[in-house]
């Protein structure tokens, strides 16, 4: 292990030890990371468009204009709900290659064929969907809006991946660092849950609406819990490069978290179907599970950064600016989740934005930082040493934009957590909000919302000339 590189050293089998010639084949797995997180990318700046066109749905007089130009909300949202699960499963199975690429020995010829044929297959998939979705054919389910159709090549990409992984991970898979473990699960639950949620076209699931909604949700709790895991490992992994200390990966915290991950993923639909009947202890175990996965999710991205922060030296700026933001949103966030998971609480804002402040405070806050902290390793990982000093004085441009993104993103969040209980307050007493809180919501949405799309949109932009950069350019140093 040469504790020197600050790209930090492999610990367990290192079929390729650091420093060793990069032959062409192992070339191919780095330069998968890359194509993976340019479709994660690609992913990310869709949702966002239909994010931004979506939020304008809500000023008075603009919707007819939009619905004439074709832009119906109905499409709008299950392609930006859709795309943000895209990318963030994406970004997550990039890292997962590129621990391929540190860890592994030359790709051959069947892994290569499943590489390119899994990358095609969700490229289809991915076309498609827009595409059908964008003509208003949608299956109407929550996240996962396009045409059941498109399942198939989804599935199929993922069948590849989950046996590539296994062929790479298999031997001694269970001495692996807990990441590995976290990814391993993540491909086995993607398998099982994606599967569950075409429940819906059994007839005599469509046909018993509770039943529906309750499969509905459970398979959507444990889909989140999928990609979760593979958040979490890739936070873990990019952690463990940039500060070089490889016990983390090890420590009873870590797998602690990684249990009740799995545990959660199984019990959090509870908080999903409050409204659907059911027994109070069902509730419970779901509020308490939930929030010791948040709690022991909190504590171990505190260490993290914590570890990072340590490792003193110049360079990755950016990712140690999003790590520092992963913090601060995941603590946020508890609060958010503790307000939403408590029953009485929930009966109250349930179907309020507070529910969507959520849902986007958490994939923006924990998923997309920890997510775009992974992009930002991965690009200047590659970066050559000559390229170093040109781009630190951008990579002080690209952290104030950071910044302000996540300043917007904490205005939207925020704002949709109080417009919610606002709303939902005033509907449990049995009255309406004051007209003027009505304007001042839409101008905060729409305001906070395109600031927070922009941002993000901005920061694409700048990190694409790179992540775009013919593959030559792409090799590791
Ligand atoms: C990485 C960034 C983002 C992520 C991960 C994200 C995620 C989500 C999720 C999960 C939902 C569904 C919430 C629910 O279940 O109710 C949602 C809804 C929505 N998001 Fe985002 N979002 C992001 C950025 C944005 C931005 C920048 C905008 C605005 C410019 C935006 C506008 C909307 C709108 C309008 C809805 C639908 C709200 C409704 O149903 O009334 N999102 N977003």
């Amino acid at each position: 292990m040469s504790s020197g590189d600050p790209r930090g050293a492999s610990h367990d089998d290192a079929m390729r030890a650091p420093g060793d010639p990069v032959g062409p084949g192992s070339a191919t797995w780095g330069q998968a990371s890359i194509v993976l997180m340019r479709g994660a990318v690609l992913a990310l700046a869709v949702a966002l468009v239909a994010g931004a066109i979506g939020v304008l749905y809500y000023i008075p007089g603009v919707p007819d204009r939009l619905r004439e130009a074709g832009f119906a909300f109905k499409t709008l949202r299950p392609v930006h709900t859709s795309f943000v699960m895209a990318w963030i499963f994406l970004g997550g199975v990039a890292v997962v290659h590129r621990y391929f690429e540190d860890h592994s020995e030359l790709i051959d010829a069947g892994g290569r064929a499943r590489l390119r044929a899994q990358v095609w297959l969700w490229v289809l998939a991915g076309v498609g969907s827009l595409v059908t979705i964008a003509m208003g054919i949608t299956s109407g389910r929550e996240y996962l809006g396009f045409h059941p159709v498109f399942s198939i090549p989804m599935l199929a990409g993922w069948l590849l991946f989950a046996f590539t992984f296994f062929k790479m991970t298999g031997r001694g898979f269970l001495d692996r660092p807990v990441y590995v473990t976290m990814w391993g699960v993540g491909v086995l639950f993607f398998v099982y849950t994606f599967v569950e949620q075409h429940a819906w076209l059994l007839p005599e699931v469509f046909a018993h609406p509770l039943t529906d909604i309750r499969l509905q949700w459970k398979a959507t709790g444990t889909l989140i819990g999928s990609f979760n895991l593979f958040v979490y490992g890739s936070l873990i992994y990019v952690g463990e490069r940039l500060s070089g200390d490889t016990r983390y990966a090890h420590s009873r915290l870590a797998y602690a978290l990684f249990a009740v991950g799995v545990l959660n993923s199984f019990t959090n639909y509870g908080h999903h179907t409050y409204h659907l009947p059911q027994s109070h202890t069902v509730k419970w175990i779901s509020f308490v599970v939930s929030m010791t996965e948040i709690v022991i999710l909190t504590r171990v991205v505190w260490d993290i950064a914590a570890s990072v922060g340590r490792r003193a030296g110049a360079g990755f700026a950016c990712t140690r600016c999003l790590l520092t933001a992963t913090k601060w949103w995941t603590a946020a966030m508890l609060g958010s989740a503790i307000v939403l998971s408590i029953p009485p609480l929930n009966t109250i804002v349930h179907g309020t934005h507070v529910v969507t402040g959520h849902a986007m405070g958490t994939e923006i806050g924990i998923d997309t930082m920890a997510l775009l902290a992974a992009l930002t390793w991965l690009l200047e990982s590659r970066r050559t040493r000559s390229a170093d000093s040109q781009t630190t004085r951008r990579d002080i441009v690209t952290r104030r934009w950071i910044i302000a993104m996540n300043i917007a993103a904490a205005a939207l969040v925020t704002w949709l957590h109080v417009s919610g209980t606002v709303v939902g307050v005033t509907r449990y007493i049995g009255t309406t909000p004051p007209e003027w809180f009505g304007s001042l919501s839409v101008a905060m949405f729409v305001t906070a919302g395109l600031c927070t799309g922009g941002a993000m949109l901005a920061l694409l932009l700048r990190w694409s000339p790179e992540l775009f950069a013919p593959a030559r350019a792409l090799t590791r140093p």
